[in-house]
């Protein structure tokens, strides 16, 4: 695995650089705020949980900086939501430099047990598992694609601009029990994959992943003590934070997948497919990559 390293001098070149991220209220996000702000970043953050957002903004600007931060109360699953942030940006900045997607809730208890499993239970729709997927997969399919509008009507700049998606390390590998998590997450990745021979080309926009494993926020807190009690990896949001903002800001950074553990990073995306021969046979493999050429930058697929 390549290391992806932390350079402060590339964190620095965020300075007066324009950054819509959404999922800022707390955890891993209200870090990135943070960090983006002392660089000197006009960061616009939204999330749903509006007095947190508040205390983040108040705590961030008490801070000295030449940047700026801005919350907004945004519900990632409203379209209108999501684009009122980008519009924020654009409007007092006249450009989006980068965006973050980072706002993702757990899994639902209860929907893969036995006794939600009958057949008159499966007559219910599951509206929760429905919601779940909305905002940890279909809003971040929306927020890419607003963030690339917002980018291309950007005036043109010597800065390397990006999306940056926070997947999970449940984006790369087998996840018991988070059935709708891990759905949403692999699709997260799937559509980084989707984005990076496209993007960068047509749009002048880097697009990454980033995958961590377990991070001390929240989200972790079912099964916290059982994990430091074992002294697995840790990471701390900061760290999750500054692979987000090293992908953000490193120009030389498209198409990885930064799995986080204990506090570093490492490229997942490289071996992935240095060792495609091996895991899918030489000739497949030699003809997968024809098959690749023949279909381009994909153009062709839709109906
Ligand atoms: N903590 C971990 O161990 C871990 C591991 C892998 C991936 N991640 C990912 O890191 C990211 C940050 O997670 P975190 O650990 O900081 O969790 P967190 O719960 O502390 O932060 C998530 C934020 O998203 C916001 N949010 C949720 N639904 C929203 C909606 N509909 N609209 C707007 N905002 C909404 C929440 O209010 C919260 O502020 C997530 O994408 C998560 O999936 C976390």
């Amino acid at each position: 695995m390549t290391a992806i390293a932390f350079s402060q001098s590339v964190l620095d070149t965020l300075k007066d650089k324009v950054v819509v991220l959404t999922g800022g209220a707390q955890g891993v996000g209200a870090a990135t705020v943070q960090l983006a702000y002392d660089a000197g970043a006009h960061v616009y953050f939204g999330d749903w949980a509006a007095d947190k957002g508040k205390e983040v903004e108040a705590a961030v600007r008490a801070s000295s900086s030449n940047g700026t931060a801005t919350f907004l109360q945004v519900d990632v699953r409203e379209y209108a939501s999501q684009l009122a942030l980008f519009d924020a940006a654009f409007e007092k900045h006249g450009r989006v430099d980068v965006a973050i997607s980072c706002a993702a809730v757990a899994e639902p208890p209860g929907y893969f047990e036995p006794e939600a499993l009958s057949l008159e239970a499966i007559r219910t729709e599951p509206q929760e598992l429905k919601s779940r997927l909305d905002i940890n997969l279909t809003s971040v399919l929306l927020f890419s694609r607003m963030a690339l509008a917002y980018i291309k009507a950007s005036p043109p700049t010597d800065f390397s601009r990006s999306i940056v998606l926070v997947s999970s390390i449940a984006g790369i590998t087998e996840a018991p029990g988070l059935f709708a998590y891990s759905t949403a997450k692999h699709g997260v990745i799937g559509l980084m994959r989707a984005l990076r021979p496209v993007a960068p080309l047509r749009y002048g926009v880097r697009v990454n992943a980033i995958c961590p494993w377990a991070t001390d926020t929240q989200l972790l807190a079912g099964v916290k003590g059982r994990w430091v009690k074992e002294n697995l990896p840790l990471n701390q949001p900061a760290d999750v934070a500054a692979m987000i903002l090293q992908c953000a800001a490193d120009k030389t950074l498209n198409g990885k997948s930064v799995f986080v553990a204990g506090g570093k990073g490492y490229d997942t995306e490289e071996g992935y497919d240095k060792t495609q021969p091996q895991w899918m046979g030489e000739q497949l493999a030699e003809e997968w990559n024809r098959g690749q050429r023949v279909l381009g930058l994909g153009d062709g697929w839709t109906d």
